[in-house]
């Protein structure tokens, strides 16, 4: 009997995981279609196999950031002065701030980071599908599929800020500017004086927070900008952005 429950029990799993791994494979075009969809005066279809074509029949480890380029080139991001925040292990805290107050926005509320958020995709030489499990991590090989992306859209945002630019950055670790994370190595590299003039660090601090404004890795920060920029860091805890969050007539101005 026991035999018969085993292998029952292995049938049952594998139709499960097979039923899922090819419903997420659907699903992929599907969700990249219907979060696209959300915005007006695009071609999804086409925006999808513009997509497809920087990944597909490629080793998942060997997708170069410039592999996205024409994806970047068929939705260019507006460019946009005083509105656009930026963020390093904040990630919570600061969508929860743009989702529900329009003083500012992340790349993930731009058509392509919407599309992509949370998502994860590559493909396979000699194959011309998209898979959806079975991809390298972040961290497995340096130009993955996913985070070659990441790397993409986001140097595109911020070859587009301009004027005041916004960060919030984790007052609860200890570098909370690490050179490896996307905010240090792609982002800030691209804020240019004068067209950016200021930015303003809003470091995102909690009841036992380990970091202030006199950190060394804000030091590290303030030297990586240009000549002109100017630059401030204000410490504000968590309980005060949320309250900003939902208190929607409260000034952007006077969040912190
Ligand atoms: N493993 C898996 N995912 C990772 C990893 C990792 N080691 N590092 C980064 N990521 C992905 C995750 O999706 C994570 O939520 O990148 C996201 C942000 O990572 P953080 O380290 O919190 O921040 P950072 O690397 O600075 O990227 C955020 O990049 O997306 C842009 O404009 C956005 O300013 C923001 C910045």
């Amino acid at each position: 009997l026991s035999v018969v429950a085993v292998l029952l029990l292995i049938i049952i799993v594998a139709v499960v995981l097979g039923l899922t791994v090819g419903r997420n494979t659907r699903t992929l075009k599907t969700t990249f279609t219907e979060r696209c969809e959300e915005f007006k005066g695009y071609d999804c279809e086409k925006l999808w196999g513009v997509f497809e074509r920087a990944y597909v029949g490629l080793d998942p480890c060997e997708v170069p950031m410039e592999a996205y380029d024409p994806l970047m080139a068929a939705v260019p991001f507006k460019p946009e002065c005083n509105r656009k925040i930026f963020w390093s292990k904040t990630k919570d805290v600061v969508h929860d701030f743009t989702e529900k107050r329009d003083c500012f926005y992340t790349v993930e509320e731009t058509l392509l980071g919407s599309v992509l958020n949370g998502l994860t995709w590559c493909g396979k030489e000699g194959s011309s599908e998209t898979f959806t499990t079975g991809c390298p991590g972040w961290t497995d090989c340096a130009n993955n599929t996913v985070r070659s992306f990441w790397n993409r859209v986001s140097a595109a945002f911020a070859d587009g800020a301009c004027g005041d630019v916004t960060v919030m950055l984790n007052g609860s670790i200890a570098t909370p500017f690490h050179p490896a994370s996307v905010f240090a190595s792609i982002e800030v590299k691209r804020f240019h004086f004068p067209r950016v003039k200021r930015l303003n660090v809003v470091l995102v601090t909690q009841e036992n927070f380990v970091t202030n404004c006199t950190n060394a890795s804000l030091k590290d920060l303030q030297k990586e900008l240009d000549q002109g920029m100017t630059y401030d860091c204000k410490e504000v805890s968590e309980a005060q952005i949320q309250e900003c969050s939902s208190n929607p007539e409260k000034p952007c101005g006077a969040c912190w």
